[in-house]
């Protein structure tokens, strides 16, 4: 291969599309990008700071404070995956909590906050041989993406496979609080102004519902060849 291409990878929550995207990642010798963690990173930010609770969210605040956010990915050669920072500080698991699962959704709705997390993940994007995951890749941070992929999968399916992460590493979570959460968070991401999570026109969508890890990457490296055939 001679040129590297922008693959994009949007979808309802909890769909494996970070588990696909680091395997195609891998296996193209491509940067990985999580956009779902710097979402999830600002809202960190903003829990720790008061600005936002299931309760309330002082839209303001957080914004003034937008310039007081470094976020950076490093990569862990341990485990082979980039990590979140936040201000210089690895926030990798504090950001998967259930906690900031309730909150997140909140957060990105805000459009000052997508207008500073696009800025910076369309710089990531800039040479190509990317793959990012998210919910507005192939809308708005990368519409001219050579590969767009579309991932969706019955809510029961999604929340069981949460469930089942949060469980291994050993939160205190139900089953319902987390399929209801998924539910909530597909309907806040795809119901708001700005960005909505909708499938692009030239998306390829992929119901994973009934289909395996070595099934999906099979069907999705052709996708990729094909771009080079
Ligand atoms: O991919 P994830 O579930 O970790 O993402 C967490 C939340 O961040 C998701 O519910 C909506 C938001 N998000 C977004 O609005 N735009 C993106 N490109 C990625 C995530």
């Amino acid at each position: 291969m001679n040129n590297k291409i922008t693959i994009a990878i949007d979808g309802f929550s909890s769909t494996g599309k970070s588990t696909i995207a680091k395997l195609i990642a891998n296996k193209y010798n491509y940067i990985y990008v999580d956009s779902g963690a710097m979402y999830r990173a600002v809202t960190l930010f903003a829990k720790n700071n008061n600005f936002v609770s299931k309760a309330f969210l002082n839209i303001e605040e957080l914004v003034n404070n937008l310039e007081n956010i470094t976020l950076s990915f490093n990569f862990n050669k341990e485990f082979g995956f980039a990590e979140m920072f936040l201000n210089g500080v690895n926030v990798e698991n504090e950001i998967r909590t259930l906690e900031v699962s309730q909150l997140v959704s909140k957060v990105a709705a805000i459009s000052e906050v997508r207008k500073k997390l696009v800025a910076e993940q369309q710089k990531m994007g800039v040479n190509g041989g990317v793959v990012m995951d998210g919910r507005d890749i192939g809308t708005v941070v990368f519409p001219k993406a050579d590969l767009k992929l579309f991932m969706t999968a019955s809510a029961d399916k999604r929340a069981t496979r949460r469930y089942k992460e949060l469980l291994d590493r050993g939160d205190n979570v139900s089953f319902d609080e987390i399929l209801f959460n998924v539910q909530e968070r597909d309907r806040i991401d795809s119901t708001r102004k700005d960005s909505p999570l909708i499938k692009a026109d030239d998306a390829i969508e992929f119901d994973n519902s009934d289909m395996g890890i070595t099934e999906q990457f099979d069907r999705i490296c052709a996708l990729v060849d094909r771009k080079f055939s």
